[in-house]
């Protein structure tokens, strides 16, 4: 029996589950005589959801028998019998013909007792020199490796998506709003190319986490290490880890690389949702900006008139649930003792729905950008309002008749409060009503005031006209496609 082991429950119910007589747990049945409480029993038992990490037990399980036949720690025939079971309960559990037992707690241990089943006592041997402390962190981190590389994949499909999108919209004109009020006229393109670099960066947060993360607690056995001859490195390498953890106590204890899977997901998470608030405000009638494909959209049981963005909608809302994981295992880790800790069979849940919600709306997210229609009109229509082009009435004050910088700020604003008051956009304000304000204002200033121009004029790097877009979107491609 492992250090692991202790303060575990006997379970005679789990014999029941696997048809034999009712014993004390055959894992550490020698201490015990009775059996779990049936509430201890609940309370206890991670099966329901930990049996999705089936793949990387069993993956962890081949690599321990190996090592252990090659350190002379079992024989040969025994390594072969235990590898050949794990091989067996794989198809078993592929094809559904597994029959998972709470009594038997978690998905260590169901493995590990159809193997005894199968193979008889060599499968005894398979947890020489292991615990489930260490077993379950490699399990975890291979889980959660997986789970990155789905996501990473489908946020560059989300990037082509958007990316695509920004090409259609390299001269798309459309406000451009800081507190939400119109600011200065910008591209479409533009705006999508913005997401395409917040989706870069989660992406590159991911990867990071993920480097940190690949290290094997495998052989850190219980928490102290194991005084079998195992080779740690052997076993690291046979799981696609770059090496094993430096210390037995924090490969057991630790789970920041879940924590920094979840704070990156969260963040990813916001950025999605504000994406999708952006198509939930521009769809909306005082907008249309876009159009969503009837795919995305849903029809209420009412009102036949309305095409709602419920995916978008979704998007934004279950942003709360990946935020919640976070908080969820923050919590959950923040008071606990060196070194493993029941408490710590709390970090599964919040990590699966995390994974499963980030790449549903990732995947989402896709689709919706895919099918989605801008409407140009109404892009350029909404420009025409709030004095969008000051910013370029002040720069021309300043260029061309060598004004400081404030006191064409000043002059701007008298002139759009005049245009105000005549009901007009600055481009229609009579050249006399200009020079009103500054004599010097010349019939060129109309120049800058169409929006067309303004945005071409925004040549600096990262900025906004269409020249500057394309070449956004080729730097783009080559950096995320
Ligand atoms: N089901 C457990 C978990 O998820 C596995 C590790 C149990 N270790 C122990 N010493 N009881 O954390």
């Amino acid at each position: 029996m492992s250090d692991s082991d202790d303060n575990k429950p006997a379970s005679p119910a789990q014999s029941d589950a696997q048809g034999e007589s009712a014993r004390s747990n055959q894992m550490w049945g020698g201490r015990f005589t009775a059996g779990p409480a049936e509430v201890m029993e609940r309370i206890n038992a991670s099966i329901g959801f930990d049996q999705k990490l089936y793949a990387q037990d069993i993956a962890g399980s081949m690599a321990h028998a190996r090592m252990l036949v090659s350190a002379g720690i079992i024989s040969r025939e025994d390594g072969e019998a235990i590898r050949e079971g794990l091989g067996a309960i794989l198809r078993e559990i592929e094809s559904g013909d597994f029959a998972f037992s709470a009594a038997l707690e978690d998905i260590h241990m169901n493995v590990e007792n159809r193997l005894r089943e199968l193979i008889g006592p060599a499968a005894g041997r398979l947890h020489t020199a292991r615990s489930r402390n260490d077993q379950v962190a490699t399990d975890f981190r291979l889980w959660v490796r997986d789970a990155i590389d789905g996501i990473e994949k489908a946020l560059q499909d989300l990037q082509r998506a958007l990316i695509d999108q920004a090409e259609k919209n390299a001269e798309t004109i459309m406000p451009g709003y800081t507190h939400l009020q119109a600011a200065q006229p910008v591209t479409l393109g533009h705006h999508f190319l913005a997401y395409v670099e917040m989706l870069g960066r989660d992406r590159s947060r991911l990867a990071d986490a993920r480097v940190r993360m690949n290290e094997s607690p495998l052989g850190a056995a219980a928490l102290a290490g194991t005084a079998f001859p195992i080779d740690r490195f052997m076993t690291a390498k046979d799981l696609g880890f770059d090496r094993p953890m430096c210390n037995s106590l924090d490969a057991v204890s630790d789970r920041d690389f879940a924590l920094e899977f979840l704070s990156a997901g969260a963040i990813l998470a916001v950025h999605l949702s504000r994406l999708a608030e952006e198509l939930v405000l521009w769809t909306n009638q005082g907008f249309q900006f876009v159009e969503l494909s009837d795919s995305f959209t849903t029809g209420s049981s009412i009102m036949p008139q309305k095409k709602n963005p419920d995916a978008a909608e979704l998007i934004r809302g279950k942003a709360g649930r990946v935020i919640g994981a976070l908080n969820s295992l923050l919590v959950t880790m923040k008071g606990l003792p060196m070194t493993y800790g029941k408490d710590m069979q709390e970090d599964k849940e919040p990590v699966f729905d995390a994974a499963e919600t980030l790449l549903l709306v990732t995947t989402a997210m896709r689709g919706m950008i895919e099918d989605l229609k801008s409407v140009p009109e109404n892009l350029l229509k909404a420009t025409q309002a709030g004095f969008i082009t000051a910013t370029d009435l002040a720069d021309w004050l300043v260029r061309e008749l060598g004004l400081p910088f404030r006191e064409a700020h000043h002059v701007t604003g008298s002139l759009v409060a005049e245009a105000e008051k005549r009901g007009l956009n600055l481009a229609e304000l009579p050249l006399e009503a200009m020079q009103a304000v500054h004599q010097g204002i010349t019939e060129g200033v109309y120049e800058v005031l169409s929006v067309e121009k303004a945005v071409a004029s925004r040549r600096s790097y990262g900025g906004t006209s269409p020249k500057e877009v394309r070449e956004q979107i080729e730097r783009a491609r080559e950096r995320f496609l």
